[in-house]
């Protein structure tokens, strides 16, 4: 049986303001484009997978370091409308982090980031007291790669949370400074579930076979390692063994933050008591929803609607398994 997430969810991670502009084809410096849309939509791995957890059912509070401005006020309050708890959130001068991702006809993009008040966020490691926890009983950090100062101290972050009794999980996210196991690796042994995509996996163990890459980290100390694998779904790999769990059929329109939305699938099924396949399926879906709209989270769901969705929805047609490219 996989660890339990039995209450809810503590979630650390970044909230960013996204804007999305298409299509754009070139640059040309001194010259006006006009584009069919220019929309706005909450990015963030921290945002989207408590938004997605939320939105799910499950009691999860937010960690995260936000500015003082209307784009904080706006995610904000659209992540309380799921239920979200957001009262630990800090404010800082520092303006929210922001992304401009000029997308391509081809859907190609083009991303341009202003971490903003993610370098001011955790600053020193979080402590984990009784009023922080309360009612909680697991700890998920979002992409610590994303967040200057947790990158730092994330081992002791996630001892703290297991010594306060939480049970831990990790995303790993892109690392810019292709710094990879030098930072992460101390994280390995002090997580329960481990959620790289393919090509993280295999930066992270130095590896160039997925499975190879990926029982190496569990090697490295991470219990169980759930690898992402875009198109193609999932693989588990725990002490029962090795579980490729294929994704669901969809008109992909936009895969930005599929894998957060799909890292909350997982922990709210194991939420509801369900075992690894029943998680990973869920998963699945929930990123199969995501994937489906623009924007990360616009297209999820309800608990039990995902699952009425799942009833009707077919597999995707099978594709091998394929390295994700860095983003
Ligand atoms: N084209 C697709 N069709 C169906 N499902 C998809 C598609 N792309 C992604 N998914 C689902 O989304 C999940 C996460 O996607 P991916 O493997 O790209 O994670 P990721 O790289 O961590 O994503 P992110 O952009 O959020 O960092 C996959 O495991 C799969 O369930
Ligand atoms: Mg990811």
């Amino acid at each position: 049986m996989p660890a339990a997430v039995l209450g809810g969810v503590l979630c650390a991670g970044n909230l960013v303001h996204d804007v999305v502009v298409r299509p754009v084809e070139s640059l040309a410096w001194n010259t006006t484009a006009w584009v069919d849309s220019i929309e706005q939509h909450m990015g963030g791995n921290g945002a989207s997978t408590s938004y997605a957890l939320g939105i799910l059912g499950v009691p999860v509070r937010l960690l995260a370091t936000v500015g003082r401005d209307s784009p904080a006020d706006l995610w904000l309050t659209r992540l309380a409308g799921v239920g979200v708890d957001v009262g630990a959130v800090v404010r800082s001068p520092a303006p929210t982090p922001a992304t401009v991702a000029l997308v391509n006809s081809r859907g190609d993009r083009f991303f341009l980031h202003r971490a903003g008040a993610s370098r001011e966020a955790f600053t020193d490691p979080i402590e984990f007291s009784p009023e922080l926890a309360r009612g909680l009983s697991h700890f998920h950090l979002a992409n610590p790669f994303a967040l200057p100062h947790m990158r730092r101290h994330a081992r002791q972050v996630l001892r703290r949370a297991r010594a306060a009794g939480l049970s831990t999980s990790l995303d790993t996210g892109w690392d810019h400074s292709g710094r990879w196991l030098e930072d992460l690796g101390p994280c390995l042994p002090e997580t329960d579930l481990l959620f790289p995509n393919a090509e993280e996996a295999c930066r992270l163990a130095g590896l160039e076979d997925v499975a190879a890459a990926a029982t190496r980290l569990r090697e490295l100390g991470a219990a169980s390692v759930i690898v992402k694998l875009g198109a193609a779904g999932c693989e588990l790999f725990t002490e029962e063994g090795r579980l490729p769990v294929p994704a669901f059929h969809v008109e992909a329109q936009d895969t930005t933050g599929a894998g957060d939305c799909f890292v909350g699938g997982f922990l709210a099924a194991l939420h509801r008591g369900r075992d690894w396949l029943d998680a990973a399926r869920f998963a699945n879906a929930v990123a199969a929803l995501s994937v489906e709209r623009l924007g990360a989270t616009t297209g999820l769901r309800p608990f039990d609607e995902t699952e009425a969705w799942m009833a009707q929805a077919r597999p995707a047609p099978y594709s091998s398994a394929s390295r994700n490219r860095p983003k």
